[in-house]
């Protein structure tokens, strides 16, 4: 499929002028296609580790299913829709501009959350939550202790009804760190005003092929490839926001 995202931004700001649409719709359609690279394609990332890193937590079978076919899914899908909101707003029709924000948001959430889930995680001997600093005094503030904070993020994402994730998100207002379950593919930040900082997918395709349907062994296991540092990074930022 040819690209006529080359220059979506522009593309957009063009395009979405025309008076058939409103204010709203104008505005989400063009933030769609802004989102899009340069050169109008998103890509699935690469990974910082090998697919058998995180064994015995997460299988290198599962991890590369995860990554290949789940996540380039979702990047695939996300790219088709542009593709079809592109034409949608070229041609001003509002309807299929509309019907179009279901696929968005679920392939668009998938894309982002798996892209902040693989910077998650880590090897087992890499993972150390710090002994000082930003997080650990963010996590004592809002929990008492990182086994308090385990524990509560741990029973919200084994709690999630069906298909979903597990969050510990920074709320800019109260200067506070919390815990968060989003249904399906919904992206935190715009769902609850979160700023995420660790993510925990519990759709049956993260832990099946390992843990079969017991997600609370799965759960309970991944503590143990968590890259703390990038969770600590995501606070600072978001501090400094
Ligand atoms: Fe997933």
């Amino acid at each position: 499929m040819s690209s006529k995202l080359i220059s979506p931004a522009l593309r957009a700001a063009l395009n979405v002028n025309s008076s058939k649409l409103n204010a709203e719709t104008t505005k989400l359609a063009a933030a769609y296609l802004s989102s899009a690279p340069a050169g109008g394609k998103h890509e699935l990332p690469g990974l910082k580790y090998d697919y058998g890193a995180l064994e015995p937590v997460i299988s290198a079978e599962t991890m590369t299913i995860h990554h290949t076919k789940h996540h380039q899914t979702y990047v695939t899908n996300l790219n088709a829709s542009l593709e079809k909101l592109d034409a949608a707003v070229s041609s001003g029709d509002v309807s299929s501009i509309l019907s179009l924000s279901g696929a968005l948001k679920f392939n668009g959430g998938g894309h982002i959350n798996h892209t902040l889930f693989w910077e998650n995680l880590t090897s087992k001997g890499s993972s150390e939550f710090p002994s000082s600093g930003a997080l650990k005094e963010a996590v004592e503030a809002r929990f008492g202790s990182v086994d308090e904070m385990k524990k509560d993020l741990g029973a919200k994402s084994i709690g999630v009804q069906g298909s979903g994730w597990g969050w510990l998100g920074y709320n800019a207002a109260s200067g506070l760190i919390e815990t968060a379950t989003c249904p399906n593919q919904d992206p935190l930040q715009p769902t609850t005003g979160l700023i995420p900082l660790l993510g925990i997918d519990v759709w049956e395709h993260a832990y099946y092929v390992d843990y079969r349907n017991v997600r609370p062994s799965y759960v309970n296991a991944i503590w143990d490839v968590i890259d703390w540092k990038v969770v600590e990074e995501r606070l600072v930022k978001a501090k400094s926001g």
